[in-house]
């Protein structure tokens, strides 16, 4: 079953993020995110694939971030998706973290990161790398649910005085990172919930209040309840902009769209530019 029907058209967020001590040069610096591209043959047509590189390119980035599951589980059609990838344009380079279904199978992590690397995409796996020069480190981590989750080997790495963006697929990692300095998280992971409900939010919001409210004996013959509270715990970070303690958070929604569709939760292409505070 092909699901990009039951998707929604790209929408462009556009959002300006105060980074404390950024360095004058590096004000409106203009980054391009896109995240959760799930190309596997059923979660991401070509036609919204194809608008999105048009998209982001048309914006004219300084950077792109790249924020993990570019295919599902089967890492081959990442060797695919990189021949249309090649087309995405970045004044100072692409730079990605990986996600829990790029390091679904043992072989997938190498395969995964290979071809990106190919095509000149540097994939970060605990690893800094400094793009937009000494000022401002871009960190890159592992995935949360891999057994190589360090944050710690590579924060202690730098100078508290020093401002950084920091990649994690998982949002959930907000939580844990709140121990070091992250003057802006970016994240994907959640598809926005897929489904939002218009004056609430994210619907697994309300399914994990659903959770907490039915008996412990119960909630097994709801096999949805438990699933929804595995992908994520801080479901109150479905997407956009969040304040975890002093760090700041954001969320893009996804490119792709798992069954069964998305709604009033469209695939994300996010512009951030940043700004001195
Ligand atoms: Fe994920």
């Amino acid at each position: 079953m092909d699901w990009t029907i039951l998707s929604e058209p790209l929408t462009i967020e556009r959002l300006t993020v105060a980074i404390a001590d950024l360095p004058p040069s590096l004000t409106g610096t203009k980054i391009v995110q896109l995240s959760d591209l799930h190309y596997d043959g059923e979660c991401l047509s070509e036609k919204m694939l194809a608008q999105a590189i048009r998209a982001s390119n048309q914006e004219n980035p300084d950077l792109v971030i790249l924020t993990g599951d570019y295919v599902t589980d089967d890492p081959t059609p990442i060797n695919e998706l990189v021949l249309r990838l090649k087309y995405l344009q970045s004044r100072k380079g692409i730079y990605a973290c990986l996600g829990n279904h790029d390091i679904f199978f043992p072989h997938s992590k190498k395969e995964v990161t290979q071809a990106l690397t190919r095509i000149g995409i540097e994939v970060l796996w605990n690893q800094i790398s400094y793009p937009l020069g000494e000022e401002l480190p871009i960190v890159g981590l592992a995935d949360y649910w891999s057994s190589q989750f360090r944050p710690k080997e590579v924060m202690t790495q730098l100078d508290s005085n020093i401002p950084r963006l920091v990649l994690s697929h998982n949002p959930d990692t907000a939580e844990i990172l709140q121990k070091w300095r992250v003057d802006l998280q970016l994240s994907g992971h959640t598809h926005g919930g897929q489904f939002v409900i218009p004056g609430y939010g994210s619907a697994p919001i309300l399914v994990q209040q659903v959770r907490r409210n039915t008996p412990k004996p119960l909630q097994q013959f709801i096999p949805f309840l438990k699933q929804c509270s595995e992908v994520m715990k801080h479901w109150e970070w479905a997407q956009g902009l969040h304040q975890v303690g002093n760090n700041q958070l954001y969320v893009n929604r996804g490119l792709g769209t798992y069954a069964p569709g998305r709604l009033f939760c469209p695939p994300e292409l996010t512009v951030i530019t940043l700004a001195a505070q």
